[in-house]
């Protein structure tokens, strides 16, 4: 439990929630590094003895200093975009420890993937590859490739992240990925470095990827009776967290599922994100108005959807506790939280139970993971502050957002 209450004030490891709320103000994202390393030494060790990397996936979060923090641990990172190779590298890791995923990766973020050395392109059609062998030629490199193939296995998660289905966007399909092979196997700008699937996030269950790598190792095995023989299996992230009253798998139980089907001559490449930040995070936002009307109590607070998308978007649950516990428990209300923007939308929790009065602080908990990252400037709002509790210290790890930075440039563009 990252969150505790000691004399009625709520923890995370040794700093009191307040003292972050004095010194930086609301709203603002706030991560445990210990949970964070021990949230990815979880997977390092349920690998044991098997040949494997653990690829933090970039898109879950990704603060220059939370990546460093799972570089210095020894992580690979698994990344989706340019830019997201840019912080990985910014953050000091070594572009050999990358893997690449993406639907539409661009010729120019393929021609930096390769000038870097990221360690493989997951490659998702036959078009994708078309590109990089002719990008891969002009630099004079060989590109290391693993076609992501979409196994058709339904995930049973959220349909919004679910990705592992034949009328989904992502992946090659199964039937599709021996030619596909044949093609990068007789080509000398590519080499057929892995095979890779990646089904749905907050996965509950293992059952259905357990049922994708079984498909996809078949489909390795046979491509070695060709002489392809690939290095490695990625099986994707997407292993769920408990926001509400979800049970996922352990860590160790998922990960011994998988590697149950997997020969063990493959190394096996994992891609968790949300499992490895999105427990170690809160998001803390003040209590700026209670509004009572005939059929509800909102509790307006100062963060909104714009910081927090995953309620208006998936109708996430996350949970919400008051920073300093009430002793008065008539003084609860059923209510809703919700933000300052104009769209009804704009909630972060619905159907609570709370001791709550106005300028109290509240702590949404569970969103180190598609928080920070999926935050906006709608309404003209600055992105909130970010900080890291190391212990008993804590640190800003990213400033709240300024004005100036908000325009960008357009002051300069304006016309008299
Ligand atoms: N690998 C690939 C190829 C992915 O597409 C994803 C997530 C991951 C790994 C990491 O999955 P994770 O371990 O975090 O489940 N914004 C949504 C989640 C979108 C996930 C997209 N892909 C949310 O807030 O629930």
């Amino acid at each position: 439990m990252l969150c505790i209450y000691r004399q009625q004030t709520l923890h995370i490891d040794g700093v009191a929630l307040e003292r972050i709320v004095d010194a930086v103000g609301t709203p603002c994202f706030v991560y445990s590094r210990a949970a964070l390393e021990a949230n990815w030494q979880s997977y390092e060790r349920a690998f044991g003895a098997r040949r494997h990397r653990v690829c933090y996936a970039v898109k879950a979060n990704d603060n220059l200093s939370v990546i460093r923090t799972l570089a210095r641990l020894g992580s690979g990172f698994d990344i989706v975009s340019g830019g997201e190779l840019e912080r990985v590298l910014a953050a000091g890791a070594d572009a050999e420890d990358v893997v690449f995923s993406g639907v539409g990766k661009t010729a120019v973020e393929i021609e930096q993937a390769l000038s870097a050395g990221v360690g493989c392109l997951n490659v998702e059609s036959t078009v994708e590859v078309e590109r990089i062998s002719a990008i891969a030629e002009r630099l004079g490199r060989v590109a290391r490739l693993a076609v992501r193939v979409n196994p058709d296995v339904d995930a049973r998660t959220h349909p919004y992240i679910s990705t592992g289905l034949r009328d989904n966007k992502f992946g090659v399909p199964i039937g599709d990925a021996t030619e596909l092979y044949r093609r990068i196997a007789e080509d000398p700008h590519l080499q057929a470095h892995g095979i890779a699937c990646h089904i749905g996030s907050q996965l509950t269950d293992a059952t259905p990827v357990v049922e994708a790598v079984s498909h996809v190792v078949r489909l390795a095995e046979t491509l070695a009776g060709e002489g392809i023989v690939l290095e490695h299996v990625d099986i994707g992230g997407g292993l769920g967290i408990r926001y509400e009253d979800e049970q996922p798998p352990a860590v160790a139980d998922y990960i011994a599922a998988v590697l149950a089907v997997i020969p063990e001559r493959y190394t096996v490449v994992v891609e968790p994100g949300r499992s490895i930040a999105g427990p170690a995070g809160v998001l803390l936002t003040r209590v700026e108005y209670l509004k009572r009307t005939a059929t509800r109590n909102f509790v307006i607070v100062d963060a909104a959807m714009n910081d927090l998308l995953r309620p208006a978007l998936y109708d996430a649950w996350h949970d919400v506790l008051p920073v300093r516990e009430s002793d008065e428990a008539e003084a609860r209300i059923d209510c809703d939280i919700v933000g300052p923007v104009c769209e009804s939308g704009d909630w972060l929790a619905r159907g609570r139970t709370l001791a709550v009065s106005p300028n109290d602080v509240l702590c949404i908990r569970d969103t180190g993971a598609y928080g920070f990252v999926m935050a906006s400037n709608y309404n003209a709002r600055l992105k909130p502050a970010v900080v890291l509790v190391e212990g008993d210290q804590f640190r800003v790890i990213r400033s709240r957002e300024t004005i100036e930075a908000l325009y960008g440039d357009e002051r300069e563009l304006l016309e008299d």
